[in-house]
């Protein structure tokens, strides 16, 4: 039996600064204050990712030399269950040229590597909105069948890091899961084809198989008051149900959300700087849809 949860916010979001054009024909299924909104409105264009009018920071995380322009793509996927109704799919995607310098640092050549950073959500220790009380981090992902992962890699594709960079109160990773960060590095089919969600110390919490034509849908909620970690999970339209219980979680530290693709090499010592990477055959890409990040202090869950 999956426990079910009340929502009884519906009151609040009207309260929040971000208006939501709801037919009533379409439900919209987000009933909790958003705090960050990283949904793509219908009408936003590639050029606008490179400038600062789309929801994410223009500058990181990207490929030295690359434009966001030629990084994303609008693919032509159905909305997924929190777009409805009127956001569309962003297409995050690497190529062998996706080598991220951080800020006067080397070239991190061990990665191919792109990042979505919500703009508001600021690199500080916890002053932000998203890092007090209790928070829910929403995604959903599909696969794009012209440009799919090579599983034999690590792919870490959300998380949220702290602002002193020394670890992620969550991870969410697919594909074969390095030893050094936490998996067993072995390559079977099972390892390959799975998402998995890791807490504090990459211990992994939730696991569940990647489906390849439908949407699947993710919830993190974080609450930093009690320190615990609880996942929420659906395919395609149907409702979110708790994939975990509350689990404990040192959720200090503040931070930032990302999301994209960061595939790791193999056969690597350092992971950032060394390692296996076969040459990428035109682009390898995530889709992502409905990224928002909620208010959870009065106990609201969009589900
Ligand atoms: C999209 O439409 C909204 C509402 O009409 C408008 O405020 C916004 O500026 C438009 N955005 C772009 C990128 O054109
Ligand atoms: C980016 O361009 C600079 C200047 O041309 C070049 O030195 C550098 O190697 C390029 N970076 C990558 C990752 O290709
Ligand atoms: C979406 O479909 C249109 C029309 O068929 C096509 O021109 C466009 O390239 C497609 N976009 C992507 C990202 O595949
Ligand atoms: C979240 O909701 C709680 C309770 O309503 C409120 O005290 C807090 O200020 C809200 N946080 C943000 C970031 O809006
Ligand atoms: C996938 O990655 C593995 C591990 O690096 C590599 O051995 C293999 O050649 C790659 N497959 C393709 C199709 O590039
Ligand atoms: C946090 O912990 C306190 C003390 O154990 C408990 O009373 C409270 O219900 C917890 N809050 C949540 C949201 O679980």
């Amino acid at each position: 039996m999956q426990p079910r949860f009340a929502v009884f916010s519906a009151l609040l979001a009207l309260t929040t600064s971000t208006p939501l054009y709801v037919p009533e024909h379409l439900p919209n299924p987000i009933k909790c204050p958003i705090i960050f909104d990283g949904r793509i409105p219908e009408n936003q264009t590639l050029a606008s990712f490179d400038t600062s009018s789309s929801p994410y920071s223009p500058t990181y995380v990207k490929g030295e030399n690359l434009t966001w322009s030629s990084i994303l793509l609008l693919p032509n996927a159905s909305h997924s269950r929190f777009d409805t109704p009127s956001r569309k799919p962003l297409e995050v995607t690497i190529n062998d040229a996706s080598l991220f310098r951080p800020g006067g640092g080397d070239l991190q050549v061990g990665f191919r590597r792109v990042g979505l950073l919500l703009k508001d959500d600021k690199n500080d220790p916890g002053a932000d909105a998203a890092d007090s009380g209790i928070v829910t981090f929403h995604w959903s992902v599909k696969q794009d069948a012209a440009r799919p992962f090579n599983l034999s890699h690590e792919y870490m594709n959300v998380w949220h890091e702290r602002a002193d960079y020394a670890g992620n109160q969550f991870t969410f990773v697919g594909g074969v899961v390095l030893e050094v960060d936490g998996g067993t590095g072995e390559d079977t089919k099972e390892e390959r084809e799975s998402w998995k969600v890791q807490g504090k110390s990459n211990n992994v919490v939730f696991r569940t198989p990647i489906v390849f034509d439908e949407w699947q849908n993710f919830a993190i909620q974080l609450d930093y008051v009690n320190n615990t970690l609880q996942v929420f999970y659906s395919e395609g339209n149907a409702e979110l149900e708790a994939g975990t219980e509350k689990i404990e979680n040192d959720n200090s530290g503040g931070g930032q959300l990302q999301l994209g693709i960061a595939k790791k090499p193999t056969e690597t010592e350092t992971v950032v700087f060394d390692g296996y990477q076969e040459s990428i055959q035109g682009r390898e890409g995530q889709i992502y849809g409905g990224v928002f990040v909620e208010n959870s202090s009065e106990g609201c869950l969009s589900i």
